[in-house]
């Protein structure tokens, strides 16, 4: 394999970009991810006044991020011309109504696209440039979700949709590729070695239907979670809420009980076993599979949650998703009020070196309570808060 330079990267996609977009004006997303900041600053560099950047403040961001990115991009040493569009009541609207993981997915990207379209028409823009990376390609094209930022590759062509050519210069780069670039090119580091942060943000962490309080506790959450996970520098590591509604009498829940009796060597009937009505997403023999949650607890003769270590948890969760062929997750308790509540929470860490597989990071207890405490304390709407127990494969690193 040829040795990976970024420089050299730089200076062939600089003038390949020059070459593309001649005397033109190109508009770009970005997000303050690293992959649309990196794609944003070696296209400046190729096209200078001749580039448009917009956020879209599209009502999945984080606290203030739109303006918290948007500061970073356009003081020195990057100068990036911003432009925030708020845009929030239009993507909102776009998800009324849909639960389903993949229609939530092709929603966003419409209204991203459509949004865009207009803005560039509106501009005088002919070119999209956009930081799409090898594995959303990958993972778009192979079915097991649908990428906002990935068009042509399945079959939809961008100039008769959205009137507009893309160009995409990271599209045969790695995360860890892009991550090299970004240094090269001086990107500052809270942006170069940020945790990856999906295109369609707290959408894929708001499992099943948006509401907005569901959507207001995940931020509130975000918030708490991401300063205390930090500490312990897992690959990435966030929270997603979940309806709190079960499958009435599921027909896995003995099977899922016993399994986990045998695995922590806990009686059964201190072992309580739930299967939610909101479904994720995970693989299944490199295949997509939308397929059942469940939420295990096992209790010590004291009533208090027993805490084996997460290495367990994980053998817990292989039995259990080899005996249930619907489920795609396990859940494990980490901290519960006593009154029932709308929603439940879900904290995942994981590890990985290129993001198509993780494995489950090994958060210790003390930090997953303090999380999860934090968590209730600030949203009086979820009543549990769960580990997530799964590596990809099975599951997905995201919900959804
Ligand atoms: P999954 O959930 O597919 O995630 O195991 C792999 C990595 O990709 C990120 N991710 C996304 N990034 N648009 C993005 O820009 C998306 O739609 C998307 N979905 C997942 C995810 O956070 C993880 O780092």
């Amino acid at each position: 394999m040829q040795k990976f330079i970024p420089q050299e990267f730089v200076n062939k996609q600089v003038s390949e970009i020059r070459k593309a977009v001649g005397s033109e004006r190109a508009l770009i997303a970005v997000s303050g991810g690293v992959d649309s900041t990196t794609c944003a600053v070696l296209t400046h560099r190729a096209l200078g006044g001749d580039l448009l950047c917009v956020m879209l403040d599209d009502a999945f961001m984080r606290t203030r991020e739109p303006e918290r990115v948007s500061e970073i991009l356009s003081r020195p040493p990057l100068m990036l011309p911003i432009t925030i569009l708020r845009v929030q009541e239009r993507f909102l609207k776009a998800q009324k109504g849909l639960s389903d993981a993949e229609e939530k997915r092709r929603a966003f990207r419409e209204t991203f696209y459509q949004t865009l379209s207009e803005f560039a028409e509106r501009e005088g823009c002919p070119y999209l440039v956009q930081g799409t990376i090898q594995a959303d390609i990958v993972e778009t094209v192979g079915g097991i979700k649908t990428q906002h930022n990935v068009l042509s590759q399945t079959g939809i062509s961008p100039t008769e949709y959205y009137g507009f050519q893309i160009i995409e210069p990271l599209s045969t780069l790695y995360k860890e590729q892009v991550r090299r670039v970004a240094r090269s090119l001086g990107v500052p580091s809270e942006i170069s070695e940020r945790q990856p942060f999906p295109g369609p943000g707290l959408l894929v962490r708001v499992v099943g239907e948006v509401k907005l309080d569901k959507l207001e506790s995940v931020k509130v959450a975000t918030d708490a979670a991401e300063k205390i996970l930090a500490e312990h520098k897992p690959k990435q590591y966030f929270v997603a809420i979940i309806d709190n509604t079960e499958t009435p009498e599921h027909p896995r829940v003995s099977r899922v009980r016993e399994t986990t009796a045998r695995v922590l060597s806990i009686p059964a009937e201190r072992i309580s076993v739930k299967v939610f009505r909101n479904n994720a997403t995970g693989i299944k023999g490199g295949e997509r599979h939308y397929g059942e949650i469940v939420a295990v607890k096992a209790q010590m003769a004291n009533g208090s949650t027993y805490q084996p270590p997460i290495d367990r948890l994980v053998a817990l969760q292989t039995e259990i998703l080899r005996a249930n062929p619907s489920l795609t997750r396990v859940f494990y308790a980490v901290h519960e009020k006593r009154s029932s509540q709308p929603y439940v929470m879900v904290m995942r860490a994981i590890e990985t070196h290129d993001f198509l597989t993780a494995k489950v990071s090994r958060i210790p207890w003390k930090t997953l309570e303090k999380t999860a405490q934090k968590i209730l304390q600030a949203c009086s709407n979820v009543s549990s808060v769960y580990y997530d127990v799964t590596p990809k494969p099975p599951a997905t690193i995201e919900m959804e």
